[in-house]
């Protein structure tokens, strides 16, 4: 069976973005893949972060994991800092990447400009330890939004350095993106992309937002003048946008939404949308309430850890011994 990691970062509360680029994907392929879900602790420090926050983000996103419809019996659901060797081998892969191409990748130049008090220096080197994630697992696919793609092909240029340069021991990845929704955008910028940190609370709808929230956000959504329901990225970014997130929500094809609402106005779409909307957050909810009240969730979580160390600890022996580190056992 074929290897599949993903990661999210705890650090805030996931949007419908990360639902439809990462988290609805998953469900998919859990029977397909043996599967590894990260919450990735360690990259979320890399902007500073307030620790009761942190901590309640953490488990609050393994209960989204598990709302999202991944079954614990079947996936291997963890928490990146309890497994010691993401932070060893990140390190490794650290030292064989280089400062220029780190500072190409745009999320770090995006994240960078925002930090007035100096750029932290895990910004830069957050890269090397998302690969380490990925390649400490033999892993073959990577399912992730499109905002990810650039930091894959570097987990694959660093992949093959290491494989040259030492040993040939690790596996280069796939990404896998999804079709439609690999890229859903602000509501209220829809040239700009969702994202859990935007300033502007109304240009995204989290998963924990109320369900009347979410109602209005969708109403007040920003369109265009034309009035008409057409998918056109270009020309019509607000409408193309709201039609991938109905379109994937309720499982109908742009083309068919496109042809239900011919002749009738925003107005309708939206308050539709709204709806489907609605029913999809409150059940979402619902499933979320029941592991964050549970026990169950730190039991999945430990077992998790066990799994994932067992697997990760045994490539990082060979990373070590590739690069000569530490005494042949
Ligand atoms: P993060 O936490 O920013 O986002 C988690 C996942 O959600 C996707 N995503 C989106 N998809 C569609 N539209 C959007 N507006 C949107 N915003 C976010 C992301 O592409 C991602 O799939 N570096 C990663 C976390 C990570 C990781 C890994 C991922 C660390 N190690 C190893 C895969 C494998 C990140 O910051 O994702």
């Amino acid at each position: 069976m074929k290897t599949l990691f993903s990661g999210i970062q705890p650090s805030g509360i996931p949007t419908i973005g990360n639902y439809i680029g990462a988290l609805k994907q998953f469900v998919y392929i859990q029977d397909e893949y043996d599967c590894y879900f990260c919450i990735v602790d360690q990259h979320a420090i890399t902007v500073p972060q307030d620790k009761t926050a942190l901590r309640n983000n953490i488990r609050s996103l393994a209960a989204l994991y598990l709302a999202s419809g991944l079954d614990p019996e079947k996936v291997t659901l963890f928490i990146q800092s309890e497994v010691p060797a993401h932070a060893q081998a990140g390190w490794m892969l650290t030292t064989i990447a280089t400062i220029g191409e780190l500072e190409r990748m745009t999320q770090y130049k995006d994240k960078a400009k925002d930090r007035k008090d100096g750029i932290p220096a895990g910004l830069l080197t957050y890269p090397p330890l998302m690969a380490a994630d990925i390649l400490l697992y033999g892993t073959d696919i990577v399912p992730v939004g499109d905002d990810q793609k650039q930091h894959l092909e570097l987990t694959r240029d660093l992949a093959t350095r290491f494989n040259q340069r030492y040993n040939d021991i690790l596996t280069l990845p796939e990404v896998r993106l999804p079709e439609v929704g690999g890229r859903v955008m602000s509501l209220q910028e829809p040239t700009k992309k969702m994202s859990k940190s935007d300033t502007n609370t109304k240009g995204f709808i989290s998963l924990l937002d109320p369900p009347a929230t979410v109602a209005k956000k969708i109403k007040s959504a920003v369109t265009d003048s034309d009035g008409i329901v057409k998918f056109d990225k270009d020309n019509k970014p607000g409408i193309s946008n709201l039609l991938s997130i109905y379109s994937i929500i309720s499982d109908i094809t742009i083309a068919e939404l496109e042809e239900k609402y011919e002749g009738k106005g925003y107005g309708d779409f939206k308050a539709d949308l709204a709806e489907v909307m609605v029913n999809f957050i409150t059940q979402f909810q619902e499933k979320y309430n029941y592991y964050m009240d549970s026990e169950e969730l730190d039991h999945i979580l430990d077992r998790g850890a066990e799994k994932a160390a067992y697997k990760a600890n045994k490539m990082l022996k060979k990373m070590e011994n590739a690069m000569g580190l530490g005494r042949k056992r």
